[in-house]
């Protein structure tokens, strides 16, 4: 039996639908979102994940800016833009790309955001907001994968759940929903002791380490839910023999395209082992972006005393 594909773009349709009603009645009341999208250095992944954000913000009609600044810029030249952002009105969210350039302390830059402004939900306050269970922005990646499997109907509550992966963004976020959602929580990273076995213990398994195809048949239970959040980049012949079994098609698409995207997950096991997981690409990187849509029309709601940020709880 092969396993349910949940669409991701289809689940971003979805929302996108929801979202385009509650904007025209922003606009019609004269307001207009708006995001500023800050990309410091060139890292190349970071350029088209910020390029989407912004495509996205004008397909849909909200405001954005996208500043580019060069990868030698300082902390304080950084903090000095993210003050000024803070302060201009016509800016409601701000979203400062990761992985920022090493002189850069992103823990510094999350604390200076405005938390109101903060729609990657990554300063202290709305960690706090979050793992407490009060309303606030929610991490983008995190809260898409809820509504993943909220949409899929997965039940959550309940479940076992096993994390592979700790980052701030992704792998602890998202355990806490999970939590909320009263499924029980496992977080594992690179030291976990026999980790196939913890992984497949599983009804939910998240994958977020970032290494390509590492999650095998044997990190899954049979008909469990898997969820891909890894987009690794595979550039030669080799690479992508060493993670398909049948290489045939991805050896043609690399020889078309020069490089072949892959998840964390072993994409043919997964499928023959799983009840439903995210494909890559097409699971999970659809929601990011929408759900920072999302996170940039409530912020918009909530600085003009209208907010009903998603609570990040219960249900
Ligand atoms: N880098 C990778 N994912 C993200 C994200 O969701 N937000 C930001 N700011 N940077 C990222």
């Amino acid at each position: 039996m092969t396993a349910r594909v949940l669409d991701g773009n289809q689940i971003r349709d979805q929302i996108q639908a929801e979202l385009v009603n509650q904007i025209a009645e922003l606009k019609s009341a004269g307001v207009t979102p708006g995001l500023a999208a800050v990309l410091v250095g060139d890292n190349p992944a970071s350029h088209i994940y910020v390029r989407n954000k912004v495509k996205t913000c004008e397909s849909l009609g909200l405001y954005s800016e996208k500043v580019e600044l060069p990868a030698d810029t300082s902390e304080e030249e950084l903090l000095r833009l993210v003050h000024d952002l803070n302060r201009r009105d016509e800016i409601d969210g701000i979203l400062v790309q990761l992985p920022l350039p090493p002189q850069i302390d992103s823990k510094r830059i999350m604390m200076a955001l405005d938390p109101a402004k903060d729609v990657d939900g990554l300063h202290p306050v709305n960690i706090g907001n979050l793992v407490s269970g009060r309303p606030g922005p929610v991490p983008c990646t995190p809260a898409g994968i809820i509504e993943i499997l909220k949409r899929s109907d997965v039940p959550i509550k309940g479940a076992r759940a096993v994390v592979i992966g700790r980052s701030d963004i992704v792998g602890k976020p998202v355990a806490i929903l999970l939590l909320h959602n009263h499924a029980t929580v496992t977080i594992c990273h690179s030291r976990t002791r026999d980790l196939p076995k913890v992984a497949s213990e599983g009804d939910i398994l998240v994958a977020a380490m970032g290494k390509p195809a590492f999650v095998t048949g044997d990190f899954i239970k049979p008909g469990a839910t898997v969820i891909d959040v890894g987009t690794n980049r595979l550039s030669t012949p080799e690479e992508v023999k060493q993670v398909y079994r049948d290489p045939t098609e991805r050896l043609k698409k690399l020889a078309e395209k020069g490089s072949v995207l892959v998840g964390d997950v072993q994409p043919e096991d997964v499928r023959e082992k799983a009840g439903a997981f995210t494909p890559v690409p097409g699971g999970v990187g659809p929601l990011t972006i929408i759900m920072l849509m999302v996170n940039t029309v409530e912020a918009a709601k909530a600085r003009r005393g209208a907010g009903v940020h998603q609570a990040a709880t219960n249900k």
